[in-house]
């Protein structure tokens, strides 16, 4: 049968796809339907056909999943954060399981067990940073929020489901302050204007906040950056620090190279599984802080440390896994390439009295191979926490060169994940995997991996 653009068919969902999206087949050619679950019967219309799949839109549902719930979002159709608002959250804790066991078995690697997706009691407000681009609607009004889903079109939000409440209020007023003092935004098109975005963390167990505006160019008059800062800082006592960032670059890379602090020290502190951690607006940090403490005490579980171990945090961002895990290790060595990140790694082993640990600034495909070779060191246990492309070969090579006992491998990216996997079979059993919901109602699942030596006495 062909299928065509504007043909509608009755459908019945056989899966559930990685961006909330129900899979149909029809002559088993594989049609991707937004907004259906798995098990519902749909009528549907093909929207686009590519050679391989095509997308169809829902006209009607005509079976119901017992799992389907009305989003409690207004901009939910639009926006591009979250996908999963249509489906109970318990169900959606298995569809990323299935997500998961899926990529997995695309690398032949279905033998491993996942175990079930460890989630949130409540999972709403849990993000600890925002980070809203600025732009100008069709009419050329101010608007500052989440991109529109698969575009660069800014959806204004002042309130949204998952972003922690005290910085999402703390961005309304800035953003009132940009149009009552007419600050002009940045124009992707014309590559004029000056704020592009506004990123705002807090510590949810200290209270802090730190705001950073990231601008095209340096051109605030100095006296309406001082009214702002008065301004924001009298509102809000839990602003520690408010960072200016230049920009200039026509690129999808946020934050640029400068950072001039406007008030306080430039950094923040939080605190994970009772270590303090200071946060810098360069540094990576877990969006999820209730997650991050469930994932991270998963990690150390899967190391099993017995406090003789010499443990590296590869991919360390501030330290915070190693330092985690540090107390039961007899020495803690972290790589990471961010300079401020590793700045921030070495004064968070000092203010939580940790003096097993030593933190090198450098890419880790690079750094790993050196520091073995010129140290003679072999570690028992390694952490690894890449970003979302995974490790390059030459770290794995490494790794499967100096052999660790155990490597606890903590992933943002299953498929990933999978793929590096498959190279560490060759000397590792991989024991089990538990995936965590770090990012409820959106597509993303982070995982954390089990690895053994193999035959390991
Ligand atoms: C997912 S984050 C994990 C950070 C930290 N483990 C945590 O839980 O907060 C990945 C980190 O890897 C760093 N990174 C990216 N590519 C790298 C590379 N090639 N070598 C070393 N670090 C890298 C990033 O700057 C980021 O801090």
């Amino acid at each position: 049968m062909s299928i065509n653009k504007n043909d509608e068919f009755i459908v019945n969902i056989i899966d559930d796809g990685i961006n909330g999206e129900g899979i149909a087949k029809i002559d088993n050619f594989t049609v991707f339907v937004k907004g259906a679950i798995k098990g519902e019967k749909a009528k549907i219309k093909i929207i686009k056909v590519l050679t391989s799949h095509a997308y169809g839109k829902i006209l009607e549902i005509i079976d119901r999943s017992v799992y389907r719930k009305n989003p409690d979002c207004d901009t939910y159709n639009r926006c591009g954060g979250c996908c999963l608002r249509h489906i109970d959250y318990e169900y959606t804790l298995k569809i990323k399981k299935n997500i998961v066991e899926n990529v997995l078995r695309k690398q032949g690697l279905d033998y491993i067990k996942v175990n079930d997706v460890l989630g949130m009691k409540k999972p709403y407000y849990y993000r600890n940073k925002l980070q809203y681009p600025l732009g100008l609607d069709k009419a050329n009004n101010k608007v500052m929020g989440v991109f529109e889903e698969r575009s660069h079109n800014v959806i204004n939000t002042e309130k949204c489901m998952i972003q922690n409440k005290l910085i999402q209020s703390i961005a309304n007023d800035i953003f009132t302050f940009i149009k009552s003092n007419n600050i002009s935004v940045y124009n992707e098109k014309s590559l004029k204007g000056i704020v592009r975005h506004i990123i705002i963390r807090v510590g949810i167990k200290t209270n802090e906040v730190m705001c950073t505006l990231v601008l095209n160019e340096d051109k605030i008059e100095k006296e309406v950056e001082e009214k702002f800062v008065e301004y924001i800082t009298k509102r809000y006592y839990q602003i520690k620090t408010i960072i200016k960032n230049i920009n200039s670059r026509n690129t999808n890379v946020i934050l640029g190279d400068k950072n001039i602090v406007l008030y306080g020290n430039g950094y923040i502190y939080d605190d994970i599984l009772g270590y303090k951690f200071k946060i810098s607006n360069m540094s990576f940090y877990q969006v999820n802080p209730v997650q991050t403490e469930v994932l991270y005490l998963k990690a150390i579980e899967y190391a099993s440390l017995k406090g003789e171990e010499t443990i590296f945090d590869l991919y360390c961002g501030i330290g915070t896994i190693g330092i985690c895990a540090s107390k039961n290790s007899k020495k803690l060595y972290g790589i990471e390439t961010i300079k401020e990140a590793i700045d921030d790694a070495r004064e968070n082993a000092k203010i939580n009295n940790i003096s097993n640990a030593e933190f090198f600034v450098g890419d880790v495909e690079k750094k790993l191979p050196e520091f073995i070779k010129k140290n003679n060191i072999k570690p028992d246990v390694i952490f690894i926490d890449p970003p979302r492309k995974g490790c390059d070969k030459t770290a794995i090579y490494t790794i499967l060169n100096i052999v660790p006992k155990k490597i606890v491998y903590v992933s943002c990216n299953p498929s990933t994940l999978a793929r590096d996997l498959k190279m560490f079979e060759e000397k590792y059993d991989i024991k089990e995997i538990t995936p965590v919901d770090m990012f409820p109602f959106t597509s993303h699942v982070e995982v954390c991996a089990l690895l053994e030596l193999k035959n390991y006495q």
